[in-house]
């Protein structure tokens, strides 16, 4: 079963640092996206964020005091090369360089992930991910960021749901850069993948321990096996099934266009790794619909969270029993959290049982399908903090922790608490 199971918390750059413009940092899709009107709910944009950049000493203070053993943290592309690839920024590095050095004296393990979204706009400007360049730069910053750091960090994921890149940036236009194109969409999941791989061969020659990627996996459920069979080769098997040497599933569009596969790439994509992070927080509920993803939506049942996601730990167990069966590398939940629009109003302590109730569902969910013998090495809460959540803005909040934007406080929720104790306990999985 390998080695010991990893607690954690996640974040990502884009989400929690701030100072956007600091010490050379280039701009990125989600600062120029997020600048355009209506693109994030209330104008929102990754200013002030939770002044991460300038805070990380405190917010280590928070990790520790939780006694979690990982953080999996993101790097900001665009503070290493600000252009996207050629010059690298010594100070961004810098920046990474003392975090990952105060969290190793801190006693924690830092879970690197290099792409959570936030493309350089340099790139972008030429095409982004539609553009086949970008998976060799992408490769180029993984070298980058691999030669200043592989020697202190163990666990290195190349992509953060590259599914939410693809689909949600250049089909759905809910994110940066906000286009609505099958065609842009297959052509950067096709680069996304292409880049993982090639990626995959930089850190590994650099030294990197163990290599793997994050995916988010979205159980579907409804009565039509047609329907089923679409929306699950969509959501759960269009990045996975490449990474696993089954090449792409058949199309989930009504559509003739196809990722523009060239000869070799399946081969670079399919590499070994050493974990997959699986990133889970609902399932759907699908029936017919119409156009190129003829996929309708149904309202959720039951308990929904904040963003109306429907509380299903089961979904969980159901997903990595079935991954257990898939993959042949061990299993990461990356993230799992739920949002509320929580509001403070001067408490010491901020109660969410609601919270509580979520992460105790579903950490007991993973637990027993690593009892039932698949090989699960390790649960990260999303997030430490609340932070911006995207088109959402700001409104709902994921985080263990109150995030008070105007003074910028810290206010331990009881989920923190929660959290803490079991922690303490030392009550480790078997
Ligand atoms: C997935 C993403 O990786 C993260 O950035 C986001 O905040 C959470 N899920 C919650 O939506």
């Amino acid at each position: 079963m390998g080695g010991a199971f990893l607690f954690g918390v996640a974040t990502s750059a884009y989400q929690i640092e701030g100072h956007t413009r600091a010490d050379g940092r280039g701009l990125s899709i989600w600062d120029v996206f997020s600048a355009r009107p209506g693109a994030v709910a209330d104008g929102a944009t990754g200013e002030p964020a939770c002044d991460h950049y300038r805070r990380y000493r405190e917010d280590i203070a928070l990790l520790r005091w939780l006694g979690v053993g990982a953080y999996r943290f993101s790097v900001a592309w665009p503070r290493v090369l600000p252009e996207g690839r050629g010059k690298v920024n010594p100070k961004g590095l810098a920046f990474y360089e003392r975090l990952v050095d105060a969290l190793l004296e801190a006693g924690i393990t830092p879970f690197l992930t290099l792409y959570h979204w936030d493309l350089p706009w340099a790139l972008e400007a030429q095409g982004g991910w539609r553009n086949r360049e970008t998976a060799y730069a992408f490769a180029e910053y993984a070298r980058t960021v691999a030669r200043a750091l592989a020697d202190r960090v163990p666990f290195f994921a190349t992509l953060n749901e590259p599914w939410c890149s693809a689909f949600l940036g250049h089909l759905t236009g809910e994110h940066a850069p906000g286009m609505r194109s099958l065609e842009a969409a297959l052509k950067a999941a096709h680069h996304l993948l292409l880049g993982h791989g090639l990626a995959v061969e930089a850190l590994r020659a650099e030294g990197v321990k163990q290599v793997g990627i994050v995916l988010n996996f979205t159980p579907v459920e409804g009565e039509d096996e047609e329907v089923l069979d679409r929306a699950d080769r969509y959501h759960n098997r269009f990045f996975l099934d490449p990474l696993l040497g089954l090449g792409y599933p058949e199309s989930p569009f009504r559509s003739a266009l196809e990722p523009p596969v060239q000869p070799g790439d399946l081969e670079i994509i399919a590499q070994p790794l050493d974990f997959l992070g699986v990133n889970y927080y609902t399932v759907a509920r699908v029936a017919p619909g119409e156009g190129v993803y003829p996929v309708r939506y149904l309202p959720p049942e039951g308990e929904v969270t904040g963003l109306g996601w429907a509380v299903r730990p089961d979904g969980l167990h159901g997903l990595l029993k079935h991954l257990g069966t898939l993959v042949p590398w061990p299993l990461y939940v990356t993230e799992n959290g739920a949002a509320y629009e929580e509001v403070w109003q001067g408490e010491e302590i901020l109660e969410d049982p609601l919270r509580v109730a979520y992460l105790k569902a579903h950490l007991e969910a993973a637990l027993r399908a690593r009892v039932e013998g698949v090989d699960l090495q390790g649960y990260f809460v999303w997030s430490l903090l609340d932070n911006f959540e995207w088109a959402h803005g700001y409104r709902p909040r994921f985080g263990l922790f109150y995030v008070d934007y105007p003074t910028q406080k810290r206010i331990p929720k009881r989920s923190a608490f929660w959290y803490r104790s079991l922690l303490r306990q030392g009550a480790f999985p078997p």
